[in-house]
C-alpha cells in the first residue's frame, strides 16, 4: 500500500536544469527502492547535499513525540548523541522550530550574523556550519521532520530556484519516509497478530485435547512432525504457517461430536458413524467463519479422505485430496495407532508402521509414507 506519488510541480520541472532534473529523477527512484528508514533517511540527505553541491545536511523525523535525528551527511560520530529532541527542547531549537511550526524553509545565510539560541551554538560549531536552510517535511499539511542542508566554512545565499529544488527533494523524502514507515507499522502489526492468532490455537489445541482424553503436548508434536513432513515434501515455506495451524486443529470438529460417541468405549454403530463421519464438515463450518484460518482448512475438512476415494466427507480421489491434507493423514492414523484409544489400547510403532506400509496407494498418498519412515527413525 504505498503512498501515491505525485508528480514534481510543473512549474518547478520546467524552469529546472535538465541536470538537476534527472539527479532529482535518481533520487526519487533510489528513494522508492528501499522501505527501511534508516537507509531511506541516508539516501535522501546524501542526496539533497550532494545536488545542492553543499557539504552537509541532516533529516530529523518525529517518532511519536519525540523529534529525532535520522541521518546525516557526514554521518553523525555514535557519541554525538545531542540529537533526540523531547517537545519541551524543541523551543531551544528556534530554527528548527519555527520551520515546523509556519511549514515554511528557514533560510540562515551567515549563521554569524544571526542570533543563535546556546543549544544551536553548541551544533552549529560542532559541525563548523555557516549557512543553513530548514525544509519542512510536509505530509498532508503537516510537519513530520525537517531536512537541514547548509555549507561549512563559507556564507551562502539560497535562490528561489534552490529553495524550490530542496522543497521538491523535500516532498519525495517526506513520502519515502511515510512509505517505510507505513510499511514497518504493517509487518510489525502482522507479525504481533500472527504471535497472538498461534498462542490462541494453541490454546484452542489444548482444549481440545482435554475434551479428546489425550496426553498434553500431543497435538503440537503431531504438529511439528505434520510440518517437517511437509517441508520435506516440498510444501512452500509460506504455506507451512497454514499447514501448522490446520493440524493444530485437525479435530476441531468433534467438538461438535457428544460425548456419549466420542468416548464409547467400543465399535461404534452405522448411526453413530453417521455422526462422526461429520467432523470434518463441523470444522469447515467452523473455521470457514475466521479469515485467517481459511488457508488452513484443507486438513481439518480434508484428513479424512483417502487416496483411493474411500475416505469422507466427500470421497475425493488422489492428487484431488489437498496435499497438507494426504501428508496429515499418515501422521494422524500412526499416532492414532499409538495411542490409547477408549475403544481400544496403543498399538506398538513396528505394527502401525507395518499397518502405514500396508495403506500406501490404498489410504495414503504413495509418495508420503517413504518420506514419513525416513522422518519418523
Ligand atoms: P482417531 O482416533 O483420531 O483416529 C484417526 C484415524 O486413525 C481413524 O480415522 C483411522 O483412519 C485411524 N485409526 C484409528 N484407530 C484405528 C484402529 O484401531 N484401526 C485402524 N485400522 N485404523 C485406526 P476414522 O476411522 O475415520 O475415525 C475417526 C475418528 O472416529 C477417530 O479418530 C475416533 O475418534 C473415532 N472412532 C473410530 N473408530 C472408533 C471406535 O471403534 N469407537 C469409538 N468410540 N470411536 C471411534
Ligand atoms: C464445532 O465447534 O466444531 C461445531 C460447529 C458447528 O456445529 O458448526
Ligand atoms: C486428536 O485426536 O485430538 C489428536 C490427534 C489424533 O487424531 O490422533
Ligand atoms: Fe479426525
Ligand atoms: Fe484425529
Amino acid at each position: 500500500m504505498p503512498i501515491k506519488r505525485y508528480p514534481p510541480d510543473i512549474n518547478i520541472a520546467r524552469q529546472m536544469p535538465a541536470e538537476e532534473l534527472s539527479t532529482l529523477l535518481k533520487v526519487s527512484s533510489a528513494l522508492a527502492a528501499s522501505l527501511d528508514l534508516p537507509t531511506v533517511l541516508q539516501t535522501a540527505i546524501d542526496s539533497a547535499v550532494s545536488v545542492l553541491r553543499l557539504e552537509t545536511g541532516a533529516i530529523y523525523t518525529l517518532e511519536g513525540d519525540l523529534l529525532f535525528l535520522g541521518a546525516t551527511t557526514p554521518p553523525l560520530k555514535p557519541e554525538l548523541e545531542w540529537l533526540r529532541l523531547q517537545p519541551e527542547q524543541l523551543s531551544n531549537h528556534p530554527h528548527i522550530a519555527a520551520a515546523f511550526a509556519n511549514g515554511r524553509p528557514v533560510h540562515l545565510p551567515d549563521t554569524t550574523t544571526v542570533q543563535l539560541s546556546p543549544e544551536e551554538r553548541i551544533i552549529i560549531e560542532a559541525r563548523n556550519l555557516r549557512s543553513m536552510l530548514f525544509i519542512p517535511l510536509l505530509l498532508e499539511g503537516k510537519a513530520i521532520g525537517t531536512l537541514i542542508i547548509g555549507s561549512t566554512s563559507k556564507a551562502r545565499e539560497y535562490n528561489q530556484h534552490e529553495v524550490e529544488l530542496c522543497r521538491t527533494l523535500a516532498f519525495q523524502i517526506t513520502l519515502a519516509v511515510a512509505n517505510a514507515k507505513l510499511y514497518r507499522t504493517v509487518i510489525l502489526s502482522n507479525e504481533e497478530l500472527s504471535r497472538a492468532y498461534d498462542a490462541t490455537l494453541e490454546g484452542w489445541s489444548l482444549v481440545l485435547e482435554l475434551r479428546d482424553q489425550e496426553t498434553q503436548g500431543h497435538t503440537l508434536r503431531v504438529t511439528d512432525l505434520t510440518e517437517e513432513l511437509a517441508r520435506k515434501i516440498g510444501v512452500p515455506e509460506e504455506t507451512l504457517p497454514h499447514v501448522r495451524r490446520g493440524a493444530l486443529l485437525h479435530d476441531i470438529g468433534k467438538m461438535g461430536i457428544p460425548d456419549t460417541i466420542l468416548k464409547k468405549p467400543g465399535p461404534l454403530t452405522e448411526d453413530e458413524w453417521t455422526i462422526m463421519r461429520l467432523h470434518p464438515e463441523y470444522a469447515r463450518q467452523f473455521l470457514a467463519h475466521i479469515d485467517y484460518l481459511i488457508p488452513s482448512l484443507d486438513i481439518p475438512y480434508c484428513h479424512h479422505e483417502k487416496w483411493d476415494g474411500s475416505g469422507y466427507p466427500r470421497g475425493l480421489k488422489g492428487n484431488e485430496i489437498p496435499l497438507p491434507a494426504r501428508i496429515f493423514a499418515v501422521v494422524d492414523v500412526f499416532d492414532a495407532l499409538t495411542s490409547d484409544r477408549p475403544y481400544r489400547k496403543a498399538w506398538g510403532k513396528k505394527e502401525a508402521l507395518n499397518y502405514i506400509c500396508e495403506q500406501t496407494g490404498k489410504h495414503f498418498d504413495p509418495q508420503i509414507p517413504p518420506a514419513f519412515l525416513e522422518s519418523i527413525s
